[in-house]
């Protein structure tokens, strides 16, 4: 055999990248791809909405009529954009915007705008404690370790007895003993990977909770818009923050709300108390973390959502899509539970199907139920029992209740 230098350390997939594999390579007719995070249509088929066909449509023949070119961005990102994207989070009467106190940098995504919040607040602000949710998106711990975050804990989430509602005092009792200055990763809406978010009472709780403390709140709002349908509707955490006079950061997304997953759209917000010092902290963060890290983002998607908003038609229309995705995502909830809950004949026993929300919930499942579905009835999930609700249409909603019931017998 050649030798090589590229030794490199054995390391461990984590079990759903293997499970991907198995599913794209799976071709049973009953296949359901419950597993990969992506919002498909009824058809099962990654979705391209209509607004971003046409802004896409438009920005083409700009190409092909020399107005439109591929340079490089700057380093704040399109500013046309990071004005939308903080309108989008904070909404049109921030008090925030109006005063001076934000800024926007423009990054790859929510994974781009996550780890320069942490690398800014680890490196550039010293913080050196951050928390997550006990359950939470697998990329985050490992975003705050590469940002340079050592003391990485977490916060009672998820209700262990059920495994499909909130811990709610766990949750408060674990933040109250968070040292002063920790920052608090909480996950604005449709929470991945559970699906379950605080009610409006919980938040106004935290938030009491995070300012007596004095924590750092972080959200990471990647699915904005996917639960209610309406953006303004769906940013009520980080308003009620800002709106609290709290400084905070949002890190927030294109790839969900208008699915341009592969254009890499995002941007992190920045609300700060003091307007003076809001473009000595953009200058510091673009110098001493976008510039030598992720570098100019691309600007393909940005100039998507630009037109899309400076277009009232344009406009109109990604609403109503938006609003056409989060409907589809509730009417399944509702149709599952109760085709579960038809078959199993226990009443209200798969309630916690609706009152999650969003693209992801968990279904309170043990390890050797999930097993089962993947293995034996091929409904591909998150061994933890997070599966994509999106994956489920009305073609297959009978078979994986049926399946579900199966494995509840287990
Ligand atoms: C909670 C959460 N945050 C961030 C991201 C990353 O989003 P993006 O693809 O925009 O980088 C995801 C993607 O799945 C997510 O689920």
């Amino acid at each position: 055999m050649a030798t090589t230098k590229f030794i490199v350390p054995e390391g461990v997939l984590p079990s759903h990248l293997g499970l991907i594999d198995q599913c794209k390579t799976d071709t049973s007719p009953f296949k359901v791809n419950g597993i990969i995070g992506l919002y498909a249509d009824e058809e099962g088929r990654p979705y391209v909405m209509e607004s971003v066909k046409r802004a896409e449509m438009e920005m083409a023949k700009d190409v092909l009529e020399g107005n439109l070119f591929h340079e490089y961005s700057t380093s704040t990102g399109i500013r046309e954009y990071t004005n939308f994207a903080m309108e989008i989070a904070l909404g049109q009467g921030s008090l925030a915007i109006r005063e001076g106190r934000v800024c926007a940098l423009q990054t790859t995504g929510c994974l781009g705008a996550l780890r320069v919040a942490m690398e800014s607040l680890c490196q550039q602000l010293h913080r050196t404690v951050i928390y997550f949710p006990q359950q939470t998106w697998f990329l985050h711990a490992n975003i705050a370790n590469k940002s340079g975050f050592e003391d990485i804990r977490y916060y009672r989430y998820v209700n262990v007895a059920t495994n499909c509602d909130l811990d709610f005092e766990g949750l408060l009792d674990d933040l109250k003993k968070a040292p002063a200055k920790a920052v608090v990763v909480l996950q604005a809406v449709a929470h991945n990977p559970t699906g379950i978010d605080p009610n409006v009472k919980q938040w106004e709780k935290i938030l009491q909770v995070v300012q007596e403390r004095e924590l750092f709140p972080l959200f990471d709002m990647a699915y904005q818009g996917l639960v209610s349908g309406d953006v303004d509707k769906d940013a009520f955490a980080p308003r009620l923050f800002e709106q609290a006079g709290m400084e905070l950061m949002i890190a927030t997304t294109g790839s969900k709300n208008f699915g341009l997953y592969s254009e890499r759209t995002g941007a992190l917000i920045i609300v700060s108390n003091n307007p003076d010092n809001v473009s000595s902290l953009e200058t510091t963060v673009v110098k001493q973390v976008i510039r030598p890290g992720p570098g100019l983002s691309p600007i393909h998607g940005a100039t998507v959502v630009i037109r899309i908003l400076s277009d009232p038609v344009l406009k109109e229309q990604w609403k109503m899509e938006l609003q056409a995705i989060a409907d589809r995502l509730r009417t399944v909830r509702v149709k599952l539970r109760s085709l579960i809950e038809a078959l199993n004949q226990k009443p209200n026993s798969w309630k916690h199907l609706t009152d999650q929300q969003g693209i992801f919930s968990f279904l309170g499942l043990s390890l050797e139920q999930c097993r089962y579905l993947i293995h034996e009835k091929r409904v591909y999930l998150y061994e933890n029992s997070r599966i994509n609700m999106a994956a489920i249409n009305m073609n297959n909603v009978e078979y994986v209740a049926a399946s579900i019931v199966e494995a509840e017998r287990i």
